[in-house]
């Protein structure tokens, strides 16, 4: 029998074909059987789906592959049981389908030990028009003693053996997102994360998987899959000398072996998986589309533009200063007002950043008509108002950690490990009493000043020792893992309380760059490097899993504070369009003519940020070519209105420079081309002009190598925003 997801029918064992519109799994749910899988990609018709079974290349290999019998190969669930059997051995015991609240279908496939009490259940979640699949594991103890699990990953996914090349992204602190691309070699690759706390600063735990070779943006065969965790990952391909490639992702079991009493169930986070045959873009649109209708949160609400304080003054926040910004974001058309780091601290001050996190009091020294007055101002401005904080952080420096020492993450006998300053320690989430006060910084805030629109989340410290102060000897294994369930129950109760205000995660720049945080999270930075030139690489590395809609993305000060590059204002602009914009420094230390150019982008921006936050992405050249350009668009999904973009990112007399041939258009429909953000003397040849789809998709149109500016104004930088919108 044939059971397709979301159709009320139940297996009674046999094909289970769980398919979106655009792809299948094909699973072997017999009973009394293990869990196979038989195929993963294009949609397979129904007569398909059932031929498989009879063969036909199907792949018959475990689905959730479990440790003990045959050991030797890979196992995405290892366990001992109650009286220290190291072995596994689970089976189908029936396959059940449900609708959530979200719409999304639900199959489990219900697994059981041949022998013991112990319930292995293997879950796929489909949306009706998402190309992604969910899937992760349920893992119950019904045994009389304890249960040890030993490795306990989502989900696993095998891949033919072939020309098959892997991309996934690496970096560090001012230096997220690079991409790397390479043919997966035998052995295993490992993608993984030890912080604690910041999971994507060392590696992402996306990858994708390019079936036909060398990859390409908008043509060939790729997979993506995305781990959606907000703690330690690790992600591995192991190749041996079968035919297949063995994908692993799920929690890393490092120095976290998990004790489950009798009757306790633990839940895997969610492993997203997609399959797409129009290349590495392909991918990225299933996952932003997936991600803004059923992941991130509010993903269907357009984003402010806002100025950040941070790169402005740093900790140097006081009344005027603030005021005196809030009246210059407003003058530029911007929406919103952000206060960065340094308002707070009563016994101790925040004036370097060596003390004061976990007292959440305004500095009545820096800000003497407190929120309140600054809420104040900036509603007399038109524009709202957004504060930071760091709630999972507090320093030995503080008036929290004088009361509480028993709060943080330290273990017995040592020394305790003290982070940024000096002074920082973390807040040990795996203790109840430390959820309440991370959820009342927030609950506390928004109670006392309902206006705040937005707020910060930061965290800026890895676990620098392992011991957590509230679990027992025998469960401190669990520190990793608690940490992370104390945080999410924390973000619960926030959401639940304040589903409104926009909330970014920050971590040290880019260091929580994760689809497990994002249902409750409106966005995340991208980056503590604002240089547009690096932004341009480290935004595509991005892009490849993240929308824009999520994507911080600011106009920073030149030189830049990270790189002391000197880019001209035109170029940052149109780098910083490309995502969520907002700007990042002090406007009052920009001249007349910037100002207008940020003015000129703030509007233009307005005008296509449907587009951008909700468009489709088509990546046309990658700046990791070094083909001297980099290039994408954002296409509505009607196809009647897109923005390119193009950015030169290098210089060199004698350039030859690609023509970039747009994507993602509709061939039958003419569009007219306008310059966003022009401050050429003369428009565009092009300018107002009508080119048919196919035209533009075919050629492109030339883009001068310079902006055409007066002599004394040409700079090395030159970069386009082109509208096109259909003309009828
Ligand atoms: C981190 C963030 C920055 C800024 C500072 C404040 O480094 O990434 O954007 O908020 O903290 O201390």
């Amino acid at each position: 029998m044939l059971a397709i997801a979301g159709t009320p029918c139940v297996a009674m064992g046999e094909t289970v074909n769980i398919s979106t519109p655009q792809t299948s799994l094909i699973l072997d749910a017999a009973e009394g059987q293990p869990l196979k899988i038989l195929y993963y990609g294009d949609r397979l018709s129904e007569a398909d789906a059932s031929a498989l079974s009879d063969g036909g290349g199907a792949m018959w290999l475990n689905a959730y592959p479990v440790y003990g019998i045959y050991p030797m190969a890979e196992a995405a669930l290892s366990v001992t049981h109650s009286d220290g059997n190291r072995t596994t051995d689970i089976a189908v015991t029936g396959v059940s389908t449900r609708t959530d609240a979200d719409g999304g279908e639900v199959t489990t496939v219900k697994m059981r030990d041949r022998f013991y009490p112990f319930d292995v259940n293997v879950n796929y979640r489909t949306y009706p028009a998402e190309d992604i699949i969910e899937t992760w594991v349920d893992v119950t103890n019904g045994e009389k003693g304890m249960v040890t699990l030993n490795r306990f990953l989502s989900g696993y996914l095998p891949i033919r053996y072939g020309n098959v090349w892997m991309h996934s992204l690496y970096g560090t602190w001012a230096d997220e997102t690079n991409i790397t691309e390479e043919p997966v070699p035998h052995g295993v690759r490992m993608i993984k994360n030890k912080d604690g706390l910041r999971n994507s600063h060392t590696s992402h735990a996306e990858v994708m998987l390019s079936l036909d070779g060398r990859p390409r943006e908008n043509q060939g065969r790729v997979i993506g899959a995305a781990l959606c965790y907000t703690g330690n990952y690790k992600m591995f391909i192991d190749t041996d000398d079968g035919d297949y490639h063995h994908l692993f992702a799920g929690i890393n079991e490092e120095n976290s072996e998990y004790h489950l009493k009798k009757g306790e169930t633990f839940t895997t986070p969610e492993l997203a998986f997609t399959y797409s045959d129009e290349g590495l873009s392909g991918v990225s649109r299933n996952f932003h589309r997936w991600g803004r209708n059923h992941r991130l949160h509010a993903g269907d609400k357009e984003r402010k533009i806002l100025l950040n304080s941070w790169e402005g003054v740093y900790l140097a926040v006081n009344e005027e200063v603030m005021s005196g910004m809030m009246e210059d974001i407003a003058s530029m058309g911007g929406e919103l007002f952000v206060m960065d780091d340094g308002w707070f601290g009563d016994k101790y001050k925040r004036d370097v950043d060596n003390s004061s996190l976990g007292d959440w009091v305004v500095d009545k020294s820096k800000l003497p008509h407190g929120i309140y007055g600054l809420l104040d101002e900036a509603s007399r401005h038109g524009i709202r108002f957004g504060i930071w904080i760091e709630p999972e952080m507090t320093n030995t420096l503080s008036e929290l950690y004088e009361r509480h020492p028993e709060y943080v993450v330290k273990a017995p006998h040592r020394e305790i490990v003290k982070g940024r300053g000096g002074t920082q320690v973390v807040l040990d989430m795996a203790n109840p009493k430390v959820q309440d006060i991370v959820f009342e910084v927030v609950d506390t805030l928004m109670t006392k000043y309902p206006a705040i629109d937005y707020i910060k989340w930061d965290a800026n410290a890895p676990v620098m020792e392992h011991g957590s102060q509230y679990l027992t000897a025998d469960n401190q294994s669990h520190l990793y893992i608690d940490y992370h369930k104390g945080l999410e129950k924390t973000l619960d109760r926030i959401r639940t309380a304040h589903p409104d205000v926009t909330i970014q995660l920050c971590a040290s720049g880019g260091g929580r760059v994760n689809w497990g945080f994002l249902p409750w999270f409106d966005e995340f930075w991208c980056s503590d490097n604002t240089d547009a030139l690096q932004r341009v690489f480290m935004q595509w590395g991005t892009s490849y899993f993240y929308p824009a809609i999520a994507m911080g993305s600011h106009i920073s000060a030149s030189p830049n504070h990270q790189t002391f590059r000197r880019i001209p204002i035109k170029f940052r602009a149109d780098v910083a369009m490309s995502g969520r914009l907002g700007l990042e420094m002090q406007p009052r230390d920009m001249n007349e003519e910037d100002r207008a150019v940020c003015r000129q982008a703030i509007a233009d921006y307005k005008a296509i940020r449907p587009i951008v936050q909700f468009g489709d992405l088509y990546r046309l050249q990658s700046p990791y070519e070094r083909k001297g350009v980099a290039s994408l668009m954002y296409v509505t999904p009607e196809k009647d209105d897109a923005v390119f973009y193009w950015w030169k990112i290098e210089t060199f007399m004698g350039q030859q420079l690609p023509r970039i041939p747009m994507a993602g258009l509709d061939p039958d429909k003419n569009y007219r081309v306008t310059e966003l953000n022009r401050i050429d003397n003369q428009p565009l040849p092009y300018e107002g002009k009508t080119f048919s789809g196919r035209y533009l998709m075919s050629n492109g149109l030339e883009m001068p190598v310079t902006y055409r500016v007066d002599y004394h104004k040409n700079t090395d930088y030159s970069s386009r925003v082109l509208r096109l919108t259909e003309v009828r």
